[in-house]
Parts: structure tokens; C-alpha cells; sequence
């Protein structure tokens, strides 16, 4: 299976790791919008005209699936992604809220959601669980953590302040959404300003989940080939690339 995930930017790299560990594809095409990254910002007309420019883009392929890595693409234009595009278009917000679920999260345990402005905004998190039947949902826009992952800040100082300005008045959740492509990079500073209390809830190691159960993919022999592609600066991407997803820095 060759398929094309599409991030707003660098941030979608943090789902093509659980891709490529999961082993499930032959060729992954990545697009990252770093011309116009971030999306989190910006209203729903221009996520979804933006969106729908990256279909574009992966017309010149021959992909099965587009999976968009980006929450914010996720909760805004999959529907209008999916009428205009000839193959299947999916977003992480179900298989996110799917993780839920799998991992057994009591319907009254508190469940914190992290994300952009838009991601929050669209409530399609917040709506998505309480139609489970899940009653004790806190929904935050922490944007500002988005740019500190871009410096390749991940721990010190000026993260944790950021934490104790979004979680000063949040008690210890049971389970944490990651709803934002960024935040699998900061995991270890959530995990360590909770007291390594919540489940943290991946986007990527959530969709890979959902594809086994959905899809019904196998794992294939050789390694997942990675092609990447940007709207601006390619080589600074494949850059961040070499250092989030192989630790090779250049
Ligand atoms: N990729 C975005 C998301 O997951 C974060 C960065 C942005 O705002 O574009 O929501």
C-alpha cells in the first residue's frame, strides 16, 4: 500500500514514525504545508481551501489512502477532502477518540484534551466522546506549545512555566488527547508535570491501531520507503525529519 499523509507543517513527522514502526506500508508520501503552517490559527474557510490545495498536490501520485496527520486539517475538512478526492481521506480525531475507548478510560474519569485554537473550536473531540457517554471532558487550547516544539524546545524552563500556565487549575486527568501533531515530542514533560498519572493518547500510535482494526493490513517484509514533500523549505523539513524519525542530525 503506498499511501500520502498530509500535515499544515513538520509537526505530521510524529504521526510517519508510528507509520513506519507499524510496518502496515510500502511507500509513505508526506506533504507538509510549511509555506502557511500554522493552521491552528486560522479560521474554517481557510483550512479547508488550504486542504483542499494539498489534494492537489497528491494528484501526482498514485496513493490508496491520504491519511491527514494534521488534527486541526482533521477536525475542520475531511468531509470536503473526501468528495473531491478519488481515494479514501482519514483524519485522527475517531481513531484518537478510539483509543479512548480501547484503553478502558471509565466514563466518568476525567479526560484532558490538548490541542490548537481551531481543533478546540470545532469541538469535534469534545462531541465525538460525549456521544460515547463520556461526562468529565476538559477541552484546553494550548497553541503555544506548538512554536516551542518547532524551536526543538522539549523540556526546561520556558516549557514547563507554558504547562503551569495551561494546567494551573487542572487537576491530574486519567487520560490526556495529544489532539495536536506536536505534542507526541513533548510527551515526556507532560508525563513528568502529571506525575506520569495519564494515559497519553497518540495520534499515530491511534491511527495505526484503528487501521489494524479497520483495514485489515498486514505487515509487509521490507522497511517503509519516505518521500518528503513542502510547500517551503524541503531541505530544513528533511532535516527535522532525519532528527525526529532517525536521529541523525545534520
Ligand atoms: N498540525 C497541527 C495540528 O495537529 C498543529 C500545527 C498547526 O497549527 O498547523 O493541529
Amino acid at each position: 500500500m503506498r499511501i500520502g499523509v498530509f500535515d499544515s507543517g513538520a509537526g505530521g513527522l510524529s504521526v510517519v514514525k508510528s507509520l513506519i514502526e507499524s510496518k502496515l506500508f510500502k511507500e509513505i508520501i508526506y506533504y507538509g504545508d510549511t509555506a502557511r503552517v500554522p493552521y491552528g490559527t486560522k479560521d474554517k474557510n481557510t483550512i479547508i481551501r488550504y486542504s483542499l490545495e494539498a489534494l492537489e498536490f497528491f494528484n501526482n501520485f498514485d496513493i490508496d489512502l491520504l491519511i491527514t496527520a494534521c488534527n486541526t486539517v482533521s477536525a475542520y475538512a475531511l468531509d470536503e477532502m473526501n468528495i473531491q478526492s478519488s481515494y479514501p481521506v482519514l483524519g485522527v480525531i475517531k481513531s484518537g477518540v478510539m483509543a479512548v475507548e480501547n484503553h478502558y478510560i471509565k466514563k466518568d474519569e476525567p479526560i484532558l484534551i490538548i490541542a490548537t485554537r481551531a481543533t478546540i473550536s470545532s469541538s469535534r473531540y469534545q462531541d465525538a466522546l460525549s456521544k460515547l457517554g463520556y461526562t468529565n471532558i476538559t477541552a484546553i487550547q494550548t497553541g503555544l506549545f506548538v512554536p516551542l516544539v518547532e524551536e526543538g524546545i522539549f523540556s526546561g524552563e520556558i516549557l514547563n512555566a507554558t504547562m503551569r500556565h495551561y494546567f494551573n487549575n487542572i487537576s491530574t486527568p486519567k487520560a490526556i488527547i495529544l489532539g495536536c501533531t506536536h505534542f507526541p515530542l513533548i510527551s515526556s514533560a507532560l508525563e513528568d508535570y502529571f506525575n506520569k498519572k495519564p494515559m497519553l493518547i497518540h495520534s499515530g500510535e491511534a491511527i495505526v491501531e484503528y487501521l489494524k482494526e479497520h483495514n485489515s493490513l498486514e505487515e509487509i517484509e521490507s522497511e517503509t520507503k519516505l518521500k518528503i514533500f513542502a510547500s517551503d523549505n524541503v531541505v530544513g523539513l528533511r532535516e527535522i525529519a532525519n532528527r525526529w524519525l532517525f536521529n541523525i542530525n545534520s
